[in-house]
């Protein structure tokens, strides 16, 4: 594959990967910093990391790898319109989350978009060059879910869709809770020194 540009085929394959769809946010110099980020996953369970791919070209990537303090929404499917906002390129930095509902966390104070079904607050741990992105990886330092919301915004060839749930899964009946009770925005901080190690 050609160094220069994206390989269509590559390109092709990837959008073959089904995901969720996350916002990730910083505060730097008292500015909300936001990002629409597919590229998110888990690392480590003790110690609990997460890892993000930051584009080195977004407006997100200094501030992220300035602050070394972000937070994770993982997106509802409520979340859809943020998430074409906080995608869009070019758009207004400053007051950009004033029209998406969003609380603060508590470890960091990032924006956490309420239109989600779960939050973490990270502390970048380690940061590698993986060529036009940056891997952040992060130790959680706060997580928190929705109860009672099951909806999650999923993102697959460009286009954003919805979760079907077969009737029983190979794992036999669906486990989750329904649980009518309402977002619970409130983030119990985890000690982070309670795993092997902390960043
Ligand atoms: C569904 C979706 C997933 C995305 N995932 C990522 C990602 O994981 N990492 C990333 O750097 N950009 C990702 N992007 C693109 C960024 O959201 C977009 O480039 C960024 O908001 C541009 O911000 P800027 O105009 O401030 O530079 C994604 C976009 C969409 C629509």
């Amino acid at each position: 594959m050609p160094a220069s540009a994206p390989d269509a085929a590559f390109r092709a394959a990837l959008g073959r990967f089904p995901t969720g769809v996350t916002v990730v946010s910083t505060v730097h110099d008292d500015v909300d910093h936001a990002i629409t980020a597919s590229a998110f996953t888990s690392v480590s369970l003790v110690p609990p990391r997460v890892l993000v791919c930051v584009d080195t070209r977004t407006r997100f990537h200094d501030p992220i790898m300035a602050t070394r303090s972000w937070g994770v929404s993982i997106l509802a499917e409520e979340g859809r319109e943020a998430a074409s906002w906080l995608a869009t390129r070019g758009r207004p930095i400053e007051h950009q989350l004033d029209a998406v509902a969003h609380h603060r966390g508590p470890a960091t104070g990032a924006a956490l978009l309420d239109a989600a079904l779960g939050w973490l607050e990270c502390r970048t741990w380690r940061t590698y060059d993986g060529g036009d992105h940056t891997i952040v990886v992060g130790t959680v330092v706060a997580a928190a879910i929705a109860v009672g919301r099951d909806d999650p915004l999923l993102y697959y060839r460009s286009h954003y869709g919805s979760l079907i749930r077969q009737p029983v899964s190979e794992h036999g009946p669906d486990p989750l809770p329904v649980d009518p009770a309402p977002a619970a925005p409130e983030l119990p901080v985890l000690e982070p020194g309670s795993g092997s190690g902390g960043g």
